[in-house]
């Protein structure tokens, strides 16, 4: 970590400037005017700065420890800075940073306020299994689903859910498993189902098993400040890497739908999370949406909110600050925004594996990537008026590839000379 200027001044610390809705935030933040610090995890590897660091607007940036590796560590840095230095806000993006953040932030909110949902709320969003049982209770639809503690329970589940079936995480991220945030996967049979709840068992994580849904994946993001949703905004998106579960990579706006809206008003209010949401939803074969879960931070759509009129990072800054929030509930539908290096990601799993649930054949994949050039679409990372983080994220597309390369070429080496070590079966070495 770069020590803390004792006489720097931030109006906001920008936590997570890994993810991509922390970018839009300091561009957002930045065109109003006020002076932002980017902070990241320290990357082990030693690889390229993110792009967000790149950005214009990011005033100062630093690297913070690892919460993968320690959480507490994290958490102590994020104090230490705000202690010595005069922060106004802090911003954290990801399920990682809260979930470390949330020990500490008493000690944090008396230097700074910490732009995060109440303790209750987060105790719930955090919790998929919590989540969805409070949205039953209100009549909210939501798949079926069993809760699976230990691989050996896993043959009981399916019998009740049937495949495919979708094997997730309780919490996506909690302190105590740390590492990399678990994510959820679609299973086709028992070999399949026993995999990954064993992978999830192995990190000390619940699993849940969920009816597989194949509709549209539709996203709200509301912001409530007061008990009173003042901003929103829905969008659908069209395809996601890895291709159950993942991040969006073809994402449109689109009008807020009344049903889902209730649903997910009724949700918030329930669970008392004030500030920015994201609330899931994915429809069944009949198209009726089925709750999926809540996230309480910065979501990755927010990009296309902005570009489609919804400014969400303003409103939490204002919220953050106890200033009246200028909400927004009108938008622009049918803006489309792309992930080019998401989606070249897709395109090489769906002709991987075309046959999985969400996959579509290989040569409609071949087809829907390449026609996308021709629809008027915004880019992720794409901004002409800050240009070099779209630079930076070429960059750091090509030192993965070139590195994935080199790894490759010396594993190859390293099975040529095991098999020239082995013994061969005629005597001769
Ligand atoms: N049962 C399911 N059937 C079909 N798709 C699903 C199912 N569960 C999850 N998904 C897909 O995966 C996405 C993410 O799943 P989920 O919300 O449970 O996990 P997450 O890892 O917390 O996601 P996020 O990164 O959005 O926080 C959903 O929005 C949906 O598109
Ligand atoms: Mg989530």
């Amino acid at each position: 970590m770069s020590s803390p200027d004792p006489r720097a001044v931030a109006d906001v610390l920008l936590l997570d400037a890994g993810a991509k809705q922390t970018l839009e935030a300091a561009r957002s933040l930045g065109r109003a005017g006020l002076r932002l610090t980017l902070a990241e995890c320290r990357d082990p590897t030693g690889g390229p700065r993110p792009p967000a660091f790149w950005s214009r607007w990011a005033r100062a940036t630093t690297f913070f420890p690892d919460f993968g590796q320690s959480p507490d560590e994290f958490a102590a840095a994020v104090l230490d800075w705000v202690t010595e230095t005069r922060t106004a806000v802090v911003l954290p993006a990801s399920d990682q940073s809260i979930a470390s953040l949330r020990p500490m932030r008493s000690k944090i909110e008396e230097h700074t306020s910490l732009a995060m949902a109440s303790e209750a709320a987060l105790g719930i969003a955090a919790d998929k299994r919590e989540t969805l049982r409070i949205a039953s209770q209100l009549g909210i639809a939501v798949p079926r689903t069993a809760v699976v503690s230990r691989v050996d329970e896993v043959p009981a589940a399916m019998a009740e859910i049937g495949y495919p079936a979708v094997i997730k995480p309780r919490s996506s991220w909690t302190r105590e498993s740390g590492g990399e945030r678990l994510i959820s996967s679609a299973v086709l049979n028992e070999h399949e189902a026993m995999e990954a709840v064993a992978v999830l068992e192995g990190s000390g994580a619940q699993a849940l098993v969920q009816q597989l849904l194949r509709g549209r994946r539709e996203g709200l993001s509301l912001f409530r400040a007061e008990g009173k949703v003042v901003g929103e905004f829905a969008h659908f998106s069209l395809r996601t890497t890895p291709m159950l579960g993942g991040a969006c990579v073809v994402r449109e706006s689109m009008s807020m739908p009344r049903d889902s809206r209730r649903a997910a008003v009724s949700l918030i209010e329930a669970i008392g999370l004030e500030g920015y949401s994201h609330v899931e939803f994915r429809c069944d074969a009949e198209g009726h949406p089925l709750l999926m879960e809540v996230n309480a931070r910065l979501s990755g759509s927010i990009e296309l909110a902005s570009r489609s009129g919804v400014d969400f990072p303003l409103m939490v800054w204002q919220w953050a600050t106890g200033a009246p929030v200028r909400g927004a509930v009108s938008y622009r539908t049918g803006v489309r925004l792309r992930w080019l290096t998401g989606d070249g990601r897709w395109l090489l799993e769906t002709l991987r594996g075309p046959g999985r649930p969400d996959g579509v054949p290989r040569g409609r994949a071949i087809g829907t990537f390449a026609r996308d050039f021709t629809r008027r679409s915004a880019y992720d990372f794409l901004d002409l008026s800050d240009p070099l983080p779209a630079a930076a994220e070429l960059g750091r597309v090509l030192y993965k590839a070139g590195s994935n390369l080199v790894q490759r070429s010396r594993q190859r080496e390293l099975v040529v000379a095991g098999d020239r070590a082995k013994p061969r079966s005629d005597g001769q070495k």
